[in-house]
């Protein structure tokens, strides 16, 4: 591993992460080809489910084979089997490439590409390991779990609040975050909110493709906003199990993965976060957090459960990104290993 092989992964990186929103199930994939005296020829991405991968969109650029005896960056194990195209090894071999330098091994059990490139006499390295794994944390949960990856978006005061007392919650954040959140909402297959938050705010949440609505007991009026913005779904007691009286809610999460929902953007109340918080269903947090204060101790709150007693066992995070909104604040965190 040296400063170069770094500098194109983090190129593959930065093209992979062109792909968000558009390729899952399929991992974030970036490529780049150098030719045999390291000037950097092509580079490539894995744009939209079904189309190419990264390594064949940058191979394919290549008229004049210029890859001979080059070396291939790739952020994920090129993969070896026929899926919705044949495999990216086969065209590394073909393309006579002398060294392919990978992110991380595939997570998917039908892929064993770093076998073939060895058995055809291509050297093989492994840089940034971690960083590769990390931008590819969504693709190894719906790959290892086959549930979708959930982040749980909040907009809060500085003391954690969600809502007044009196419920009122609009508009905590400003206009600038409010843009934002239509932004992340696009990188989503699907929004899952609950009956409180439907009956209180009346939110359209029209920018997924799909909406997920906690309706226990189907209290939420039908012409609400948001069973006018397309797809929605209902997970009520009529199709879904109950776990001591409540919807479960792994159940509600499992049938989206089987609906074909691969991200989920949580957007609700203390009740349903700290629910979904103690039953280890979140992966992320998106917190907002506005420069205001409500100091009120009957202000709703972020997380509303009862889970722990000593600051000692409190949840702990890490945060991978913070971005200054004017004047909010967003803070993205991971909740698992990352
Ligand atoms: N600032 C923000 O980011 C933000 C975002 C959204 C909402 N809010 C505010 O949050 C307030 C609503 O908060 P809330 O705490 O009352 O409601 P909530 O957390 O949004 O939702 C609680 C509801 O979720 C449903 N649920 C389904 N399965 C559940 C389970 N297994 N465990 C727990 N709940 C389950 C229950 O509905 P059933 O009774 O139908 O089962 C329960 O009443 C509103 O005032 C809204 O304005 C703020």
């Amino acid at each position: 591993m040296n400063e170069i092989d770094e500098k194109y992964m983090k190129m593959c990186f930065a093209l992979a992460k062109k792909g968000e929103g558009k390729v899952a199930p399929n991992p974030l994939v970036g490529c780049v080809v150098l030719d045999k005296q390291e000037k950097l020829v092509s580079k490539g991405y894995h744009k939209k489910y079904g189309q190419n991968h990264a390594e064949r969109d940058a191979l394919l650029k290549l008229k004049n084979n210029e890859a001979e005896g080059g070396t291939l960056y790739v952020n994920l194990e090129p993969c070896s089997h026929y899926g919705k195209t044949p495999p990216c090894v086969d065209l590394i071999i073909e393309r006579k490439l002398r060294r392919v330098v990978i992110g991380m091994k595939d997570v998917n059990p039908k892929v064993d590409g770093l076998s073939k490139l060895k058995a055809a006499g291509i050297e093989t390295d492994f840089v940034l390991e971690k960083e590769a794994e990390f931008l590819n944390r969504m693709f190894i949960k719906i790959m290892t779990q086959k549930m979708p990856y959930v982040v749980l978006k909040t907009a809060v005061t500085m003391d954690g609040k969600i809502a007044a007392k009196t419920g009122s919650s609009k508009w905590i954040t400003s206009e600038n975050s409010r843009e934002l959140v239509y932004k992340i909402r696009k990188n989503f297959d699907c929004i899952l909110t609950s009956s409180n938050t439907v009956i209180s705010d009346n939110p359209a949440m029209s920018q997924t493709k799909w909406r997920c609505i906690l309706d226990r007991e189907l209290r939420t009026d039908k012409f609400s906003k948001i069973y006018s913005q397309g797809n929605y779904y209902i997970a009520s007691k009529e199709n879904t199990p109950l776990v001591n009286g409540r919807l479960d809610l792994s159940a509600v999460l499992k049938e989206l993965y089987n609906r074909g929902i691969y991200s989920v953007l949580v957007e609700c109340g203390g009740t349903l976060a700290g629910t979904m918080l103690k039953q280890g269903l979140i992966d992320e947090i998106y917190q907002f957090i506005a420069p205001k204060i409500l100091n009120d101790n009957q202000g709703l709150s972020c997380f509303n459960g009862d889970d722990i007693t000593e600051i000692t066992q409190a949840k702990k995070l890490n945060i991978y990104e913070v971005n200054y909104l004017k004047p909010d604040v967003l803070i993205k965190a991971c909740i698992n290993s990352f």
